[in-house]
């Protein structure tokens, strides 16, 4: 059952009906459950209302989206990728522009920055947080003109839900006329120094990945920003460019938009979410106590909430594959977010590193380990997970 793929993993408690002890790596039934038929009552209004592209669900949506997280401008999109391309466009990303990345995440946002003909310059992480390394993007801009490229943009990750050190980054890319633009894929609900992520960067873009602290029932993203003009083209360009009617085409666009049933349902679980992101503090929180003497759990800054897309541990080199096969023989899933550092995936091994070499990113992507983790994860179930995983620490360490 185990799998070297996040996306491999059972997210719902489906799974669980074919082996009813096999713990659900995440587990979107019991939150189906909490909402009743809220969920399939918001449906049927838009089945009955037919408009099922650009219905008022969208709108909707976005107010309250920018009402949660303060952003003036919410846009609701197709994905986390399309939230990321049409925001880097707006940005006016262009060819071989240096837009940097750091290593230890998801393939999206280096893939559309190569994808526009940037050039993804990638960063070392900090190994506490596994966000971009400040030094790092230091070292990257230095390379960067070193290659004869244009330093022109950051892509902040908020890896695992937790916020990046905004500050430090902004300083550094205001220093060097960078734009930062936020990825909150896995962050959205989280806070840094008083202010929701939506508001840290120029632009932000999320994504609702079913498995994302906020999910739907398919694909769907979001981006978020304070600036009316960039508002407006990316809003434009979301519906091919659209300019004063639908068919009327003043820039080249994309179909980006999100269904209006996926934002019916969003509606309902975004009622939910303040009190679920508050469960997963509190279960991560447990986990770190039950686990810290034995591998090194998840930090979070003093200065930051986090959204705790994932709970993630490090272990020691060497012991990964006999720990999963030991949880798994016990029906426990775990995922490895992620084996392999963006940089040493075959399309993107010809893109600079930021110093040459990117050894913490390398070491993360050896040793991290996910465990089941979403908000409904009740303590008989933490327990036996963290029992089985001291079982299999242990005998890793002593066999
Ligand atoms: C950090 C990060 N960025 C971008 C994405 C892409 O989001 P989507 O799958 O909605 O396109 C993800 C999704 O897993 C992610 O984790």
């Amino acid at each position: 059952m185990a799998s070297n793929s996040p996306r491999q993993h059972p997210v719902t408690s489906s799974s669980a009906a074919a082996d009813s002890q096999y713990i659900p790596f995440i587990d979107l039934q019991a939150q189906r459950a909490r909402l009743g038929n809220r969920i399939e009552e918001a449906m049927e209004r838009v089945l009955q209302h037919g408009r099922f592209i650009n219905g008022p669900e969208i709108d909707e949506l976005e107010r309250q989206l920018s009402a949660f997280c303060g952003a003036r401008h919410v846009i609701a999109c197709a994905s986390g990728t399309t939230a990321l391309s049409l925001g880097l466009t707006a940005l006016g990303a262009k060819y071989r522009d240096a837009i940097f990345v750091p290593a230890f995440t998801f393939v999206s946002p280096g893939e559309v920055a190569a994808r526009l003909g940037c050039i993804p310059v990638f960063l070392d992480v900090e190994p506490d947080t596994c966000n971009i390394s400040p030094d790092s993007l230091v070292r990257g801009i230095e390379m960067a003109k070193e290659h004869g490229l244009t330093p022109r943009g950051v892509i902040v990750i908020d890896l695992f839900g937790q916020p990046a050190d905004y500050d430090k980054l902004t300083q550094i890319a205001t220093g060097h006329d960078l734009w930062m633009m936020a990825d909150a894929a896995q962050s959205f609900g989280a806070v840094y120094k008083g202010t929701h992520v939506g508001k840290l960067a120029r632009v932000t873009a999320t994504s609702f990945f079913p498995s994302k602290p906020l999910g739907c029932y398919g694909d769907g993203g979001a981006i978020f920003t304070d600036s009316d003009v960039l508002a407006a083209e990316m809003r434009s360009r979301r519906q091919h460019g659209q300019g004063e009617d639908r068919m009327t085409h003043v820039r080249i666009g994309m179909n980006g938009r999100l269904d209006s049933l996926q934002a019916a349902i969003l509606i309902e679980k975004l009622s939910i979410l303040g009190d679920e992101l508050k469960a997963r503090d509190r279960i991560a929180r447990r986990y770190n106590e039950a686990l810290k003497d034995l591998v090194i759990v998840p930090t979070v800054r003093p200065d930051r909430f986090s959204a705790w897309a994932q709970y993630t541990v490090r272990l020691r080199p060497g012991e990964r594959d006999a720990v999963r096969a030991s949880l798994d023989a016990d029906k426990i899933p775990t995922a490895i977010y992620y084996h392999t550092a963006l940089h040493q995936h075959a399309p993107y091994v010809g893109y600079p590193r930021a110093g040459g070499k990117l050894p913490v990113a390398e070491e993360l992507a050896e040793t991290v380990l996910s465990l089941p983790f979403h908000p409904y994860l009740e303590e008989p179930l933490q327990d036996r997970i963290v029992d089985s995983f001291r079982k299999a620490i242990k005998a890793a360490r002593n066999g």
